[in-house]
């Protein structure tokens, strides 16, 4: 575990005399562009909101974010916050923070827990619905054919919510034709080494695939280089989707490389500072704030990429 004291972390715990919130924030890593997006927008706004910002960087590990959250418990912060890297697993280091008195919410990703009770609330994407749009666009590019589509899909790291959601999104939509076939699903952990590597062996083992479903940007960005490297043209010889809309993902959009985007905002600092201030203070907060999003086709990208923040 990489832990630092972020913006203006002193070391010190929450009950520190300046008055300031301590929040603890576990974050996955730095997988994606997303994430390293992510990351600015809570230190920045951490800084913004006057909040004393202790975080501590997973590198994908559960067992990391665990250690972080009981070292959060040691040292007695206000609030603690995090990206859960995987669903399943955190009862028992919620309840420890529970039984602390330490209020817990939950950032970009769920757990499956059933005792709502371990966290305050749950701000983030709804991934099912992501996955929903990805697979409606693909539906309306093939109404006027009957002929096979076969779909390779790059997931998202194994046990994700994102993962598990965009698959299930996607599948939904696809399962009402029987001519949308996944003829190749296998994780790039959201990564673009290891969507090249991936989409590089789904390359050998089947010539006519006509599509890619990544679940993020990152993947969908290594597997162009697996596409080019194979003498292929990414977004005409076969057709791209991702999600996130990250700037190198937009630009590749722009550029014909990717024909269709989700996006998936990363901007989650300021909403959490606020809903961290609100608990604090002892304020009702909803229990699922969902982060309101759209989808981008490469005209819009075109169109939006000037101003793009991230
Ligand atoms: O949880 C959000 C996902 O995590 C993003 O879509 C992906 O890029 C990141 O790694």
């Amino acid at each position: 575990m990489t832990a630092c004291g972020g913006d203006g972390g002193d070391g010190a715990g929450g009950g520190t005399d300046d008055g300031k919130i301590t929040l603890g924030f576990s974050q996955v890593g730095a997988e994606s562009g997303w994430r390293t997006a992510n990351t600015k927008s809570i230190q920045d706004s951490a800084k913004q909101a006057g909040i004393d910002l202790k975080f501590s960087d997973a590198q994908q590990k559960q067992e990391n974010q665990i250690k972080a959250i009981r070292s959060f418990i040691q040292q007695k912060v206000d609030i603690i916050a995090f990206s859960p890297v995987v669903e399943s697993g955190w009862d028992t280091v919620l309840k420890e923070a529970k039984d602390a008195g330490i209020p817990v919410i939950l950032t970009d990703r769920a757990v499956d827990s059933t005792d709502t009770t371990l966290y305050k609330t749950f701000i983030g994407s709804d991934f099912v619905e992501e996955g929903k749009k990805a697979g409606d666009w693909l539906v309306n590019q093939y109404t006027t054919t009957t002929d096979p589509v076969n779909i390779v899909e790059l997931q998202g790291t194994t046990g994700s919510a994102p993962a598990n959601d965009r698959k299930k999104g996607f599948g939904d939509v696809i399962a009402t034709d029987p001519k949308f076939k996944i003829i190749a699903s296998q994780t790039g952990e959201f990564t673009r080494a290891k969507g090249k590597e991936v989409m590089e062996a789904f390359l050998k083992a089947n010539p006519d695939i006509d599509v890619l479903y990544a679940h993020n940007d990152d993947m969908g960005l290594g597997a162009i280089e697996a596409i080019e490297g194979a003498g292929k043209k990414p977004g005409t010889d076969i057709k791209i989707i991702t999600v996130d809309a990250v700037h190198d993902g937009m630009q590749a959009l722009a550029d014909g490389k990717i024909n269709f985007i989700v996006e998936c905002s990363p901007l989650l600092g300021p909403q959490l500072m606020d809903l961290v201030q609100k608990v604090h203070a002892g304020e009702t907060v909803e229990p699922r704030v969902i982060t309101k999003e759209t989808t981008f086709t490469q005209e819009q990208a075109k169109a939006v990429l000037p101003e793009r923040q991230y």
